[in-house]
């Protein structure tokens, strides 16, 4: 029977490239729908950046774009990656999309109407700065346990404490510097503590064999209360309040959906857009609208995720379709991390270690990347390693060793000897080789279906030793050399290239680009797990070019090679030469403090000066001529933070005294290169403290 899957894998931010952990995610996924389709089963696979939330407004906002800008020259980088890696999504959307904002309305308004939406007035943190409410990651401060500074309005990473933001010592907005207050603001909730959600899920989770058992561990702990109550299914917040870069929750102005609402919808979303498109018609003849296709009971919906989504997906994800009065996913399929070299971490947003793009430039193959992939994941939610010495290893010695290898071994003698002409009768000892091969079928897209695709590959590589060993006791560069066993070397051949076609077979999930060039050779139709039954026979085959390469260790060095650092500027602007060495001790007696100016007014008669109020938090105001007049106007200055040097004796001067003076830069050659620039901390700083 075909089936019909509709399979995604995670939607990834839009805030920046794809790292090696996207690629992992999306080789993992491509090599299950390629074999489904091998399979004859009928899919549609897709994905779409998640565009909306905070932290990309403000990447946008930074980057000087509109967040619709910053989202479309993301996504315009994609195609780059997929293509390079061989990732065929059948379509890829934006959660920004119409259809998205259109099915997260409705599926809010599902939720609505089964009265599992309230509304609670909650206080936050607010920027009075920016004007906004701030997400837990723009607040820092001390950590109220080990008073760490410059923690995340979260967690600490000093000591691992968790907490509320409202906790924090000393917050700070990490947008303004400004110090938050706490507002008050009506937030949306999904009622996830309704009894009804709580039995929907026990039951969908608890479902025969339906999650991975390590997923349904994790998922039995955040079901249970500890001794205080705590813990359990609370409501969800799902909204937040403008300016937010999101979906507009229907009837409640000012408020969207919080960006993990609208997320998964995206799949759906990037599904209609494929087949309002007409993908699935021109694909697979499909007459049925999307509407009809998902509400189809035999259409199965799976998705592919890393494990630290996996409460979005297995717990909000199927209780909003489930009470929104859709269907939920068959499944979600949860793998590890990759990491790099021994577990070095690799950070989500900013990734580490492998570039991929990098690696495709160096004109590494990327099916050395997919097979070596493949063969470190299994069906768990394990952590996958990346290790040069075995990715080298593992392509040497299996890849190209023991499969490539097969059809270098036998394709010159039949392409010299018999003008390309297989043989239609193998002996008895090829036969049962060959029998042997196709009996393990079964047992490899089992393995496939499940997706241990390492096991997979180990079957599939300990089939390529036994006809090795087949090939070795043969020899038929011996029997080219006897005459009159022109037969024999022609049956010998034929059972190699036969053998190669079954394992071309096996492997293509994972070598689709490879598999090509094997039927193109071999001059066959497109292989798909059917074709194992069938046998060449006496066929004509083309002519065998080198199909893959070993790898070369020194590409993996150049691989993780650091980018070379930036060419140092050679030119010290106005050649002035670096003032002669100083001890510590003598810089520490230049007492530096950052300094908010607080007024900053022209001075009358000078127009060069500039009179300056300056707090370095010392309990008193102090007066400051700065000769920066020609390159600001006091509005410029009012507010900002700045660093003085607070213990530089007073001097009187014509317009007052002046007790201080503030940093700026400027070049030697001020005249013929004019510009001064007053000097800023970074966010965070605050009024009395000391530069060291
Ligand atoms: N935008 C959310 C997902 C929304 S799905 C409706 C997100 N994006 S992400 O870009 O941070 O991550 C996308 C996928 O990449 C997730 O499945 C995540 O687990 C996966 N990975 C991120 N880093 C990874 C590794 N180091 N290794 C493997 N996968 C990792 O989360
Ligand atoms: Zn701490």
């Amino acid at each position: 029977m075909t089936r019909q899957l509709f399979v995604t894998t995670a939607l990834p931010y839009a805030n920046g490239k794809f790292h090696i952990g996207h690629i992992m995610e999306y080789i993992q996924a491509d090599v299950w729908v390629r074999f489904q389709r091998m399979q004859g089963h009928q899919v549609h696979f897709v994905g779409a950046d998640d565009a909306h939330g905070a932290p990309i407004m403000i990447a946008a906002e930074k980057a000087g774009k509109t967040p619709q800008q910053f989202v479309a020259d993301i996504a315009a980088g994609r195609k780059e990656y997929l293509d390079g890696f061989h990732i065929g999504f059948d379509n890829w959307h934006s959660t920004d999309g119409i259809e998205n904002h259109e099915l997260a309305q409705a599926i809010y308004l599902g939720l609505r109407k089964n009265e599992l939406i309230d509304v609670r007035s909650i206080e936050q943190f607010y920027d009075p700065d920016k004007g906004m409410f701030l997400p837990d990651r723009f607040i820092k401060g001390e950590c109220p346990k080990c008073g760490a500074k410059d923690q995340y309005g979260d967690s600490c990473e000093s000591c691992g404490a968790v907490y509320t933001p409202t906790e924090l010592k000393n917050p700070y907005s990490a947008l303004s510097g400004a110090t938050p207050v706490l507002r008050s603001s009506d937030h949306y909730f999904f009622k996830l503590s309704d009894a009804r959600c709580a039995d929907f899920l026990q039951q969908w989770t608890h479902d025969a064999e339906r999650l991975q058992p390590e997923v349904l561990n994790k998922i039995k702990e955040w079901f249970t209360k500890d001794e205080n109550g705590q813990g359990g299914l609370g409501d969800w917040d799902i909204s937040r309040d403008a300016p937010y870069f999101g979906i507009e929750i229907p009837d409640a102005p000012g408020k969207y959906f919080y960006v993990w609402l609208d997320a998964p919808i995206g799949y759906l979303a990037s599904l209609k857009n494929y087949f309002d498109k007409g993908g699935p018609r021109a694909k697979y003849g499909e007459t049925r609208s999307y509407d009809e296709f998902i509400a189809d009971p035999a259409v199965e919906q799976y998705h592919f995720i890393g494990k630290d989504i996996t409460y979005f997906h297995t717990l909000f994800w199927p209780a909003m379709l489930h009470f929104s009065g859709r269907k939920t996913p068959n499944n979600v399929f949860v793998h590890g991390f990759i990491t790099v070299n021994g577990g070095e971490k690799m950070s989500k947003s900013r990734g580490t270690g492998i570039d991929p793009l990098k690696y495709l430039s160096l004109g590494m193959n990327p099916e050395w990347l997919r097979y070596y992939i493949a063969a470190k994941l299994n069906s768990h939610v394990e952590d996958v390693d990346f290790n040069p010495d075995d990715f080298i290893a593992r392509v040497n010695s299996d890849l190209v060793g023991k499969y490539i290898n097969i059809a270098s071994r036998a394709a010159g003698f039949i392409a010299r000897r018999f003008g390309g002409r297989l043989s239609g009768d193998l002996g008895v000892e090829g036969r049962t080789l060959l029998d042997t091969l196709r009996a393990h079928r079964d047992a490899v897209t089992q393995l496939y279906e499940s997706r241990e695709y390492g096991k997979a590959l180990r079957e599939i590589m300990a089939l390529a030793d036994r006809v090795n060993e087949y090939v070795d006791a043969n020899k038929p560069w011996e029997i080219a050399k006897q005459a009159g066993q022109d037969a024999v070397l022609q049956d010998v051949c034929s059972v190699c290239i036969e053998a190669f076609r079954l394992l071309t077979i096996y492997l293509k999930p994972v070598l689709p680009a490879l598999a090509a060039q094997v039927e193109a050779f071999l001059q066959i139709e497109p292989l798909d797990f059917k074709a194992a039954d069938r046998a060449l026979g006496a066929h004509a085959i083309g002519n065998y070019q080198h199909l893959m390469q070993r790898v070369d260790p020194k590409l993996l060095e150049a691989l993780f090679e650091a980018p070379s650092a930036p060419e140092p500027e050679k030119v010290i602007p106005g050649g002035e030469d670096i003032a002669p060495e100083i001890k510590i001790d003598d810089f520490a007696k230049v007492d530096l403090r950052i300094a908010r100016i607080v007024k900053a007014e022209a001075v009358e008669g000078s127009t060069k000066l500039l009179r300056l109020t300056l707090d370095a938090g010392e309990g008193r105001m102090r007066n400051v001529f700065s000769g920066i007049a020609s390159a600001y106007q006091p509005t410029d200055l009012e507010g900002k933070l700045t660093v003085m040097v607070a213990n530089l004796a007073p001097r009187k001067m014509k317009f007052g005294l002046s007790e201080g003076m503030v940093l700026a830069a400027s070049h030697a050659d001020e005249k013929a290169n004019p510009g001064i620039f007053v000097l800023e901390p970074f966010p965070g700083a605050q009024p009395g403290m000391r530069v060291r």
